[in-house]
This record gives C-alpha cells, sequence and structure tokens, in this order.
C-alpha cells in the first residue's frame, strides 16, 4: 500500500496509511496499492472511528469505485459498491443489500495514534 501523506511528521513512519482529517467524515479514502492491478484499502470514517477494508467488492472481486477516490456512503453507515450497489456496513463490512448479501469485505487491520491511521498487519 502507498502511504497518503503524513503532515504530522517529515520522517517516514512504518505502516502509516493516512491521517484521520485526510478522511472525510462519513466517508471513504482509497490508498492505492503498490503494485498495478493489487487492490488498495479503502478506509471508512465517523468521526472519531475509521474502518479499513481491501478495496474488492466480494461480487465480483473488483474495486468498489469506478473512479480513484470516488465513493458513495450513505448516513455515515454504508459505503456503496459502485457497479451493481451492493451496501457495505461501516463496521464489519458485511454486504446487507445487494447481489452479494451476505458476504464481507476482506477487513484490513489498522490503529490510530494522535489522528493518525496505521495499517497493524
Ligand atoms: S461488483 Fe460490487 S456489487 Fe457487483
Amino acid at each position: 500500500m502507498r502511504p497518503a501523506r503524513n503532515e504530522a511528521s517529515p520522517e517516514p513512519q512504518a505502516g502509516f496509511l493516512c491521517a484521520l482529517d485526510d478522511i472525510p467524515d462519513g466517508g471513504a479514502l482509497e490508498i492505492p496499492a503498490d503494485q498495478p492491478g493489487a487492490p488498495g484499502v479503502v478506509i471508512l470514517r465517523r468521526g472519531e472511528n475509521a474502518w479499513a477494508y481491501r478495496n474488492m467488492c466480494p461480487h465480483f472481486s473488483i474495486p468498489l469505485n469506478y473512479e480513484p477516490n470516488t465513493f458513495w456512503a450513505y448516513d455515515a453507515e454504508l459505503l456503496m459498491c459502485a457497479h451493481h450497489s451492493a451496501m457495505f456496513r461501516f463496521e464489519d463490512g458485511m454486504c446487507v443489500d445487494g447481489p452479494c448479501e451476505g458476504a464481507a469485505l476482506t477487513a484490513v487491520a489498522i490503529r490510530i495514534e494522535r489522528r493518525q491511521i496505521f495499517n497493524n498487519d
């Protein structure tokens, strides 16, 4: 994964993904993969909480978005796949409506330290 900018520290920090405030509250931020064709990560935010998932819809194993870093989120609760409108809960990535209902996004372990988000894998 390619880290987003880290304005809080000029030194690279292992596992840094982005600042919490880089993510729109109630929305999502894409962290592109290092290698072309590999799935990136989508980080969802609600207030002080964030959840990260592989940016790959379980329906067709393709990215959840059409355009770079463009996602549809509803009421800071659900993320919608841009292809066939599957709806995923922020908290656990579970598809609660759509063609892959009952399947889930693949979670990426993260931690938040001083409003900075790090990959915990
Ligand atoms: S590819 Fe996501 S709902 Fe079909």
